[in-house]
């Protein structure tokens, strides 16, 4: 079995011979990020605080910080009361998240349209270069302003702009992709030395009702608009991916939906603790068990951990919320790093990665053996030293005899 160590600062998920499958930290993800060598993550998937704030960012300031490498702050408490979605990631963030990410990685960086152009900045200012936008739309978003004139307003002048609104409902959230330049000679070069450079065409489809040959889209559109609408508003979603011809609007864009309380409690089916800390004493009950404000839809997550990943790959979330990218990442055959500040969502997140890693642990780690089947194959197959070889074969034998021990073990114990 795998060793799993769970305390109130660190989850950990490894091998029984030590190799680490998943670590999650509490505390600011600075520390955590610190203790990454360079190049040492495959991709990073990040839902990162949108940067809600009453003061608007002063762009010249801003600029004059981003110029001299300086991190910009505007600080107090988000518009929605979190401190910790008042302020956008600070630029010696992303030049940690340049540092650790392998030559050829992806970053995908959820954010909000009216800041994402200083993200962008940021992220190139670190020196990742930009490969596109996506934009996962959505029906869900609530305007911030809205309507501002009360029913008892009575002032005539007022009363004649009744049909005002002070924003838009924030159907779309734009996804930046963004990528490290590869440090070979070319992109096939720098795939074969450290596995990135490219996107994973094969399983970034969604699926093969797509069609072989389509690429994916930069367009994320969920179900309940177009796609249903081919069935009448009858069926579900994937009912309607099955049916639909392949050359229908929804050949154009791929369906997600925002998650259900069930789909959040991933993970907690079994724990009877739906409650929300308030303090060091205090706690009140809350409807479902994962009470964080911004969980995103699963299979969304999965499928951006397909597009950018491999599967062995480590997968990096610095801000991890209730752990959707990590749940992804593990369900599609990843390994996992992330941090977590707040004490009840890392509580929440840690319980919900372990519980979720021992309902698929046998299947995983006979994955996982596979991938390192395939990895230590590769290399041995290009090693001409005959000792070095010798050496390789030696190493996957015991590892592979190792992990074939834990999964028997798993399954001996599960039977
Ligand atoms: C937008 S939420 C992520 C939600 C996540 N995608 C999910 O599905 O649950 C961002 C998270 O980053 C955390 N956070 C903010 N600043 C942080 C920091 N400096 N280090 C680590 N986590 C941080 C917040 O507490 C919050 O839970």
């Amino acid at each position: 079995m795998s060793k799993i160590t769970l305390s109130t600062h660190t989850l950990k998920i490894e091998t029984n011979s030590g190799e680490p499958l998943v670590a999650l930290q509490r505390g600011d993800n600075k520390k955590m990020l610190a203790g990454l060598p360079d190049q040492s993550v495959s991709c990073v998937i990040q839902d990162e605080p949108y940067g809600f704030n009453p003061n608007d960012i002063d762009v010249n300031l801003y600029l004059k910080a981003l110029i001299q490498n300086q991190d910009y702050k505007r600080g107090g408490k988000g518009i929605n009361g979190n401190p910790w979605d008042s302020d956008l990631p600070p630029l010696s963030h992303r030049f940690e998240l340049f540092r650790v990410l392998k030559c050829g990685g992806y970053a995908v960086i959820f954010t909000k349209t009216q800041t994402i152009h200083f993200v962008m900045l940021e992220l190139q200012k670190a020196g990742f270069e930009i490969v596109e936008l996506l934009a996962w739309i959505h029906t869900q978003g609530m305007p911030k302003v809205g309507s501002k004139i009360e029913k008892t307003e009575t002032d005539p002048e007022l009363l004649r702009f009744k049909n005002i609104c002070g924003d838009l409902s924030p159907s779309m959230e734009i996804i930046i992709l963004a990528q490290k330049p590869i440090d070979q000679k070319d992109r096939l070069e720098n795939l074969r030395i450290h596995g990135t450079g490219y996107l994973n065409l094969e399983q970034g489809k969604i699926d093969a009702l797509y069609g072989e040959n389509s690429y994916p889209r930069n367009v994320i559109i969920e179900n309940n608009t177009s796609v249903l609408k081919h069935l009448n508003g009858k069926g579900d979603k994937f009912q309607a991916i099955r049916y639909l011809p392949v050359d229908s609007e929804i050949n154009q864009a791929l369906a997600f939906s925002k998650p259900s309380v069930r789909e959040k409690d991933l993970g907690l089916e079994n724990e009877n603790t739906p409650y929300e800390k308030l303090g060091l004493f205090n706690r009140r009950p809350v409807e479902g068990k994962n009470h964080h404000t911004t969980v995103k839809p699963l299979e969304l997550m999965r499928y951006l951990v397909r597009l950018v990943s491999h599967e062995g790959d480590i997968v990096l979330d610095s801000y991890a919320g209730s752990v959707t990218t990590g749940l992804a990442a593990i369900l599609e055959n990843r390994r996992f790093i992330g941090a977590e500040l707040m004490p009840d969502y890392f509580d929440i997140a840690s319980r919900k990665l372990k519980n979720v890693f021992l309902k698929i642990e046998p299947q995983y780690l006979r994955n996982y053996q596979q991938f390192i089947f395939e990895t230590y194959k590769a290399r041995i197959n290009v090693e001409k030293n005959d000792f070095f070889k010798l050496k390789l074969e030696t190493e996957l034998r015991a590892k592979i005899m190792q992990l074939q021990f834990e999964i028997e073990e798993i399954t001996k114990k599960a039977s």
